[in-house]
This record gives structure tokens, sequence and C-alpha cells, in this order.
């Protein structure tokens, strides 16, 4: 099954009405079971082991600060261990609640419920973003892009995985006419409500627009197919899957695309301090155990067992922004 039939059954969608708000719309997984439903037992233990060797390529040996955007139940938690500080940032809470589980609650890793169109983070803060299988979900990709540059600081690295609309078995599909749309059209081609596919070429170009440079290139998931995957031990196939991976600095073929990119940034150094308000962008914010308080706009956004959630002010606060009213659009269907 393609990524997006799953994620076209199982999930609500956020709808911006785009006619009277500018709100991108937000693909949420809240109350979903993304581990069990689509990970364990489910026939991607070779897409799992491919994603990782190629992590472990283009990941920075270590670092001081790491953020996992869309971190989900913290599936790729191995890499977690290369940095001194970590924060998995996600929209579902329920997720960050799994991946709390299953990592602990100690002071090295923060749980931050938030929209990563306002990251609740001052500016360069960050030496490395990873963003693994979330890029699908991004219908404003230079929106998202123009955040993650702030948050990175300037010779940080952004790794970035996205899904490619590119692939030979769509340009096989395509050409036998079987496939209405072209793979060779640079357009982000939405094959499910919220679940877009990329031309290579052009995610570069938005990363370029966004200040950064492509250093590294990796393809993945060579084998991603049903016959395939039946006849061949999922770890064998992703062996070879790593062996091909390199290819892609020359050409890239595959349903899923690595970079690592380099930022084009003035300045140096990691900020000090780590959340802004994502409702008006003042910083530093006070930190008590049940919340974070913002001077200038007046918002609470608390602290839930350990969970920050920057999805919605505290109950009661009646000065809701546009951060924090992300729920009044969900269609809830
Ligand atoms: C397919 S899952 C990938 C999770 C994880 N990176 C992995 O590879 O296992 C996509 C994740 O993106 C998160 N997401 C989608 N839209 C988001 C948004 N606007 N802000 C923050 N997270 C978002 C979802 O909640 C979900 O956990
Ligand atoms: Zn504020």
């Amino acid at each position: 099954m393609a990524r997006g039939d799953w994620q076209e059954q199982n999930l609500k969608f956020s709808l911006s009405e785009s006619n009277m708000r500018p709100e991108p719309r937000i693909c949420d997984y809240e109350g979903t079971d993304y581990r069990t439903d689509f990970w364990e037992g489910r026939g991607r233990e070779y897409e799992d082991l491919a994603e990782r060797i190629a992590l472990r390529r283009l990941l920075p040996a270590s670092g001081r600060r790491l953020l996992d955007l869309g971190a989900g139940f913290g599936r790729l938690a191995e890499f977690y261990d290369r940095y001194d500080e970590v924060v998995l940032l996600d929209y579902s809470r329920s997720l960050l609640r799994q991946a709390q589980d299953r990592l602990g609650r100690n002071g090295r890793i923060r749980y931050v419920a938030a929209n990563f169109y306002r990251l609740p983070f001052v500016d360069s803060v960050f030496d490395t973003v990873m963003m693994v299988r979330v890029m699908h979900h991004v219908e404003q990709v230079p929106a998202l892009l123009g955040e993650v540059a702030r948050v990175l600081a300037q010779g940080g690295a952004y790794v970035l995985e996205f899904a490619s609309k590119r692939h030979l078995k769509a340009i096989l599909r395509y050409l036998l006419r079987r496939q209405r749309w072209s793979p060779f059209d640079p357009t982000p081609y939405e094959f499910v409500a919220m679940n877009f596919d990329f031309h290579p070429a052009w995610m570069e170009e938005r990363l370029r627009e966004a200040g950064f440079h492509v250093k590294h290139r990796r393809t993945v998931s060579h084998f991603r197919l049903p016959l395939l995957k039946r006849l061949f031990p999922a770890p064998w196939l992703a062996r070879l899957d790593g062996l091909c991976q390199p290819t892609g600095a020359w050409w890239q073929l595959t349903p899923s695309v690595f970079v690592c990119c380099g930022l084009d940034k003035p300045g140096g150094g990691l900020a000090d301090g780590l959340f802004r308000c994502p409702a008006c962008g003042h910083a530093p914010l006070h930190e008590s155990v049940e919340a974070v308080h913002c001077a200038a706009c007046g918002r609470r956004w608390p602290v839930e067992d350990g969970l920050y959630n920057f999805v919605a002010s505290a109950a009661g606060d009646d000065r809701q922004g546009s951060a924090g009213d992300q729920g009044r659009f969900r269609s809830g269907s």
C-alpha cells in the first residue's frame, strides 16, 4: 500500500476555508495509531531499514541540538543519541505521548506539540533539523522551509526526506498511458488529499530560494515492489538499497529522496534560549512547571506532564490567535 492509501482512510483534515483564511491545511494524526497501523507488522521493514541507512550517512556524527520535525512516535530515535539536546515536534499530542512512553521523560529530550508553519523557537537555535516522511503533508513548502531556515543556525544541517513523483514506476505507467499525470511536470502532485509527491528539481529550487544548498543526495526505496519484498528478506533488500543510494548524486528515480542541506545565512553560533511565542514572536518566554507564558501577548501555553503544548493556548484564554486556534478548522471527518 502506498503511504497515502492508509492516510486517506485514517486521517482527518484541518480545512483552511481558503477563501476566508490563508492558513495552510494540516494533516491531523491526532488519535490515529500510526505506529501499529502503518509500521508494525505492516510489511514495511525494508523501507524502515533503508531510511535508517540513509540517515546514518547523512546526519552529522554529533551535534549540540537536534530538532526532529514531525517526529511522530519517535520511530527514528536511534539518531537522537548523537546530540546533547533533542526536541521532538509534532502536531499530534497523542503521537508525542507515545514517543514519551518509549523514550522516557528526561531533561535531554523535549516533546513539543506545535504547527510546523509557526515554530515556537527562537532564531538559529538548532544545529540539525531532520524531517522524514513529513514533507508529503506540506501544502505550502516555501512557508515551511522559511521556518526551518529561521530556526537552523548558520553552518547547520537540514536532513530532509521527500516523496518524489519522478520515480521509475510512475514513469513507466505514464509512458504506457496507464497514468494521466506526468512525472516530469515540476508542479507537486496531490495524489490523495493532503498527500503530495514532489519533483526533485522543483524541491531543490524551493530549497535554494529558502537559502539552503544541497550538499548530498541519496535515493531510497529502489526496491519498493510487493514481489521483491515477498521474495527477499527485508535486511537483505535494504542492504542492496544502501549500495544503490549514492547514485542519488547523479539521478533520482526512486519514490523517496533524502537530501542533506547546508544553510547560507549570516551570523554564527547557536542562539541561547529555546522558545518564542508562536502567536506573536516574542522571546524569551517565562517557563514554569505548568505553562510557558508570553509577556507580550499574554498567552499561556500549557506544559502537560512534560509535553509543551503550543497548539492551543490554555483553556480560559480568550485571546486566541491564529496559532492557537487551528482546531477550529478541523473537519473532524
Ligand atoms: C508520516 S508521519 C512521519 C512521522 C516520523 N517522522 C516518522 O518518519 O516516523 C507525519 C508526521 O507529520 C506530522 N505533521 C503533519 N502536519 C503537521 C504540522 N502542520 N505541524 C507539525 N507536525 C505535523 C504528523 O502529526 C505526523 O506525525
Ligand atoms: Zn505572544
